[in-house]
């Protein structure tokens, strides 16, 4: 049984197999968590990225963590969908976020994983009904995963997280 966790913080200083970035499809990097991994993990991240890309929304690939090793091995990128009013199949397309994510970290022997708020911030998804779809799919989803850290970066969304939780 997957325990799932809801913490405040940075997904950089997460003490997982894995942790998952909020990517956009060329995988170079960009802004929010995906910049702070990039950051973190160094430029090969970007090389190692670009050789997988395109990845398109809804999908999900994985890397070594390079200098975000030895805590964190792996980085499993996924691309969230752009909110776009909620009638574009936004939210098959996130749940795909976490199932693909999930079943990324089974293939690489990833027991404990750490997810982001995905397409929360820049990409606009609407983030109660994120974390609803967040905690919905890791629950329906069969995986090996042992223990998800859902990574809330503030306060607003980690209580967002927390209530779906306790749904
Ligand atoms: N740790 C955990 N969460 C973080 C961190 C961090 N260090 N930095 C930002 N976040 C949170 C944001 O506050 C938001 O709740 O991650 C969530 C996702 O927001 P974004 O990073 O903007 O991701 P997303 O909305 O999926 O947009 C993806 O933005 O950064 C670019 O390259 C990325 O083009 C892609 C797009």
């Amino acid at each position: 049984m997957t325990r799932i966790e809801v913490v405040r913080g940075d997904i950089t200083e997460e003490d997982v197999d894995a942790v998952v970035t909020a990517a956009n499809e060329s995988l170079l990097g960009g802004g929010g968590v995906d910049g702070a991994i990039h950051r973190a993990a160094g430029p090969r991240l970007a090389e190692a990225g670009a050789a997988l890309a395109p990845c398109l929304p809804g999908e999900a690939v994985a890397t070594s963590a390079f200098d975000l090793g030895p805590r964190i091995r792996h980085v499993i990128h996924t691309v969230g969908p752009v909110w776009e009013g909620g009638d574009h199949g936004e939210a098959e397309l996130l749940a795909s976020c976490y199932r693909r994510g999930l079943a990324v970290a089974d293939e690489i022997g990833a027991r404990s994983v750490a997810f982001p708020a995905i397409a929360t911030g820049v990409y606009g998804f609407p983030p109660d009904r994120a974390a609803r779809i967040a905690v919905a799919t890791i629950r329906e989803t069969a995986t090996e995963v042992e223990q998800v850290r859902l990574v809330a970066f503030d306060a607003a969304t980690r209580d967002l997280l927390a209530a779906a939780l306790r749904d």
